[in-house]
């Protein structure tokens, strides 16, 4: 069954990147020019996705704002000529058919995702955090459509991270299946050193069958108190197994200090305006360190 919508979970309150997050959503924290959301929506529309639902919360309506038409600055932008400008203003309100729902109290990845019910009905969804900008020419939400389209599985993707890191993420139970492909029998949020089953974490992609819903109605609060999106998975995990595709692609986390200064000098460098101009910027930087 080909998978056509998507969920993007936008609602967090970003405390990692405060004071940056206290009034702006740290999913509008640019990358040189372009929010991370716009990339994340770019790489689902890539990836064959027909339909989003952003989950949002009060102070975010940036977002909406950015998805949606902007008449006085397109008016301005036509007049003074400047077509190439107006041409991708105007593209991105056309993006996609976006809808948005509010998640009124934050209480975690799972209960964001169970905002999205009534819109993703009872059909395989894709679900791209709002934080995680992943880039690359192959878009990691159709290697995991693929995936799911061949198995029929929930399918998440995967990459080996630190021992430090692993205790802040999930650990996946694996085994090879073929390829970049491996399957998942359980997993664990925020594991203790003792509970860590492997190296492998999931890192901001999944497709979920609709089942999901239905797990996460009785999954109790988890880590951090918070109705956990992991937790749910584990379930779906040691009932029906779970695809991990260690995907191809650059993943940047948004939600942190490092990560975002990570996204904007790579991607920064690769700019067609100002790559050359802060390539050069950067080799005189590095000379004084
Ligand atoms: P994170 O755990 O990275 O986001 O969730 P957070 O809660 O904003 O982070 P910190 O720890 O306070 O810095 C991953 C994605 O899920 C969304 C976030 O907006 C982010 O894009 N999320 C998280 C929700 O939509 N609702 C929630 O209740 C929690």
């Amino acid at each position: 069954m080909k998978i056509k919508k998507a969920v993007i979970p936008a609602a967090g309150l970003g405390t990692r990147v405060l004071p940056a997050s206290k009034a702006m959503p740290k999913e509008m924290l640019p990358i040189v020019d372009k929010p991370a959301i716009q990339y994340i929506v770019e790489e689902a529309v890539k990836s064959g996705i027909e339909d989003i639902m952003i989950i949002t919360s009060r102070g975010k309506t940036t977002v909406e704002d950015h998805f949606d038409r902007a008449p006085e600055l397109e008016e301005r932008l036509l007049r003074a000529g400047k077509m190439e400008a107006y041409d991708e203003i105007v593209s991105i309100s056309k993006l996609a058919n976006i809808s948005y729902i509010r998640q009124k109290e934050t209480k975690g990845l799972g209960h964001a995702i169970l905002c999205a019910r009534a819109f993703v009905g009872n059909e395989p969804f894709a679900v791209l955090y709002g934080d995680d900008v992943i880039l690359g020419d192959d878009p990691v939400c159709r290697q995991l459509c693929e995936a799911y389209e061949t198995y029929g599985r929930g399918t998440v993707g995967i990459k080996q991270v630190s021992f430090e890191d692993i205790q802040k993420y999930s650990s996946m139970q694996i085994e090879p299946l073929t390829g970049n492909l491996y399957r998942i029998d359980d997993m664990v949020e925020k594991p203790r050193p003792e509970q860590i089953m492997s190296l492998y974490s999931i890192l901001g992609r999944c497709v979920l069958p609709p089942e999901i819903f239905d797990i996460l109605d009785h999954t109790p609060p988890g880590a951090c108190g918070e109705l956990q999106l992991t937790d749910a998975m584990k379930e779906l995990a040691r009932t029906q197994g779970m695809i991990g595709v260690d995907f191809v692609g650059t993943r940047y986390d948004m939600g942190n200090k490092l990560g975002i200064l990570k996204a904007i000098v790579e991607v920064g460098l690769q700019h067609h305006e100002v790559g050359d101009s802060f390539r050069e910027y950067l080799r005189e930087v590095c000379r004084t360190l």
